[in-house]
């Protein structure tokens, strides 16, 4: 299977780029968060490198590149000034089996990582525009911004509006899984743009999916601590619809996302199976 096999090679290449890497607790920490993980993401970045033309291996460090900035994002989620987590992946969250500093600095150096991974010659001529897009896509307009925002909800002296929501979670994590799912686009200089469409909905899809999980989920297979989203306040579809518009929601966005692929014709057929992957998954 294409999943597999993509997460095969994405961890042989993150083992080749800390191959050398000091032996110290902060690298050893790095290399947990690592670990596990569906690795959607990196197939995002496949598939869109493959729907271009594109070979596994001239796009590999790239998928590799937005697994470590995402493991970043989930050490750092996890510590006690965010989510104050215990478990991610079936294991102790980075600063219970460490302590904070190791997991702020791994978080750090992992987000380094990523940029390091980007600049490959490997992934061609284009990479410097696949830096910038992920700088964007990470950075005050992307993902740290939907986490500061995700913060700020807790506290909020009201609910979330349906858009502040949708533009809570687009940043949050569209706006990551958006770079996996041009990254393809991006290194061979085409039209980005129904990727991007795709991205948006998928995106959307995907945090909608882990809300619902935090509700009705089973801890053991999300790997994760359930039903916290309630009791810290977050702002989620789920709060603001309940369970069951929340899944309806989540099916026309994935139901949108696949009519963003029809330009690439049976070519994007696991972009699709990704698709529905969102929405139905158990972890
Ligand atoms: C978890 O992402 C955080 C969210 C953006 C919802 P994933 O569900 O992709 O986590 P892993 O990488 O498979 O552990
Ligand atoms: C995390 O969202 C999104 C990022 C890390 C950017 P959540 O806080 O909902 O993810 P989980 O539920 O802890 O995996
Ligand atoms: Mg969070
Ligand atoms: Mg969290
Ligand atoms: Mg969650």
């Amino acid at each position: 299977m294409r999943l597999a096999r993509v997460q095969r090679l994405v961890q042989e290449t993150i083992e080749g780029a800390l191959a050398f890497h000091p032996d110290v607790p902060v690298v050893h920490a790095m290399r947990y968060a690592l670990q596990g993980g569906k690795r959607l993401r990196a197939l995002l970045v496949i598939e869109s490198a493959r729907v271009h033309g594109i070979a596994e291996d001239e796009a590999l460090s790239a998928a590799a590149a937005v697994e470590a900035l995402h493991a970043y994002s989930l050490v750092h989620d996890d510590l006690p000034a965010m989510d104050d987590d215990d478990l991610r992946r079936g294991q102790p969250t980075v600063h219970r089996k460490w302590d904070e500093a190791t997991a702020i600095l791994a978080g750090d150096a992992l987000q380094s990582l990523a940029f390091e991974l980007c600049c490959d010659p490997a992934l061609g001529a284009r990479r410097t525009e696949l830096v910038a897009a992920l700088a964007k896509a990470a950075g005050a307009e992307g993902m740290v911004l939907g986490q500061a925002l995700d913060i700020a909800a807790e506290t909020a002296p009201a609910p979330l509006s349906l858009d502040e929501i949708s533009r809570l979670q687009d940043a949050k994590t569209g706006a990551l899984i958006g770079f996996a799912a041009t990254a393809g686009a991006i290194l061979a200089g085409a039209d980005r743009a129904p990727l991007a469409a795709y991205a948006r909905a998928l995106g959307l899809a995907f945090q909608i999916a882990d809300d619902i999980l935090d509700v009705e989920g089973d801890p053991a297979k999300a790997g994760k601590k359930l039903g916290k989203d309630a009791a810290a306040g977050k702002a989620t579809f789920v709060s603001l619809l309940g369970l069951a518009k929340a899944k309806r929601r989540a099916r026309e966005l994935a139901d949108e996302a696949q009519k963003a692929l029809v330009p690439y014709g049976m070519r994007a057929d696991v972009l699709r199976e990704i698709a529905e992957f969102a929405i139905s998954r158990e972890m």
